[in-house]
């Protein structure tokens, strides 16, 4: 495997069709090893990964922690970093990601504030994974969604994409964005009402890469023309308003009815967890991905983790 030209994963823009095809042969390589002979079960043997995390998760803390455990380091971690580590007394994100510098190999860190994880990548001499900032980035999750939606479309060429729901506050819309300004032929659909729409940054981001994109408020308009529908949670806890969040909140709901209405080959992804947004009659449709979409985090993160760590 090539020298991966990374030190940090902060941001979805770092990577190009070299590295993402690096990475998505690491994540086959990763799969097939964990379904097959484990060769690599000890490779991160004596490794230590620090996970700290500020905010909440199911999917990407346990998958980070099982894919280092899976590759044989060792986890330290703080799943509520806000209560329960230094923060609470004060600390700076500077101050703890530097002392982590010297108890871990790499720190997957999940926080509160955009922008917090390319800020602790700056005085890092560890790598720093970014497990989701704020309003702002989550990289990882980009990866495993572009790596999923290659699986169904392999070569990942003129494709029609709805991403429907909270386009405002949702951190894995703006990087996904990002992620297919890399391939050709993209047409993006924001889906959203006016309260939570897609930023001018990311709007500008696919202009500058041509990629064509168009907002409707109406998911029935589009379901029957898109390859994939990327629903997602609208996130109560970031709205400042409650008026705006009642306005969004449950507008729109992927019903079996819809569903009925897409394309046979085409696919509903979530990046999970869901409210309304996907009721679970929905979860046996041919066109569902999202469990294995969450599934293949682990292997995602598992060739992350070997990337970044393979020389160190
Ligand atoms: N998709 C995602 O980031 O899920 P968690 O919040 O459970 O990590």
């Amino acid at each position: 495997m090539s020298q991966f030209n990374l030190q940090h994963v902060v941001e979805s823009q770092q990577f190009d069709r070299n590295l993402l095809e690096q990475v998505f042969n690491a994540t086959d390589m990763m799969k097939a090893d964990l379904h097959g002979e484990k060769k690599l079960a000890k490779f991160l043997d004596g490794k230590i990964m620090a996970s700290l995390f500020y905010e909440p998760s199911t999917r990407t803390r346990f998958s980070f922690e099982s894919a280092m455990r899976r590759l044989g380091g060792d986890v330290i971690t703080t799943e509520n970093a806000r209560e329960f580590s230094s923060a609470s007394k004060g600390e700076s994100l500077a101050d703890s990601t530097r002392i982590i510098n010297g108890y871990a190999d790499v720190i997957v860190m999940r926080h509160n504030e955009a922008g917090s994880a390319v800020r602790a990548a700056e005085i890092s001499r560890i790598p720093i994974i970014n497990a989701g900032d704020g309003a702002g980035q989550h990289p990882t999750q980009a990866l495993l969604d572009v790596y999923t939606i290659a699986d169904s479309f392999p070569g990942m060429n003129g494709l029609k994409i709805a991403l429907v729901g909270d386009l405002r506050y949702g951190r894995t819309v703006r990087s996904l964005s990002y992620l297919l300004t890399k391939y050709d032929d993209m047409e993006l659909i924001f889906v959203a009402p006016q309260v939570c729409k897609m930023e001018q940054d990311i709007k500008k981001y696919l202009d500058k890469y041509q990629v064509p994109w168009y907002e409707v408020e109406d998911l029935a308009a589009v379901v029957s023309e898109v390859d994939c529908i990327y629903m997602t949670r609208v996130q109560k806890e970031r709205f400042h308003s409650a008026e705006d969040y009642q306005t969004a909140a449950s507008r729109y709901i992927l019903t079996p009815e819809l569903v009925g209405q897409m394309k046979p080959d085409s696919i509903i992804m979530h990046p999970l967890p869901r409210v309304d947004e996907i009721p679970p009659e929905v979860d046996s449709a041919p066109q569902a991905r999202y469990f294995e979409q969450a599934q293949n985090g682990l292997y995602i993160r598992m060739a992350l983790l070997y990337l970044l760590l393979q020389d160190n």
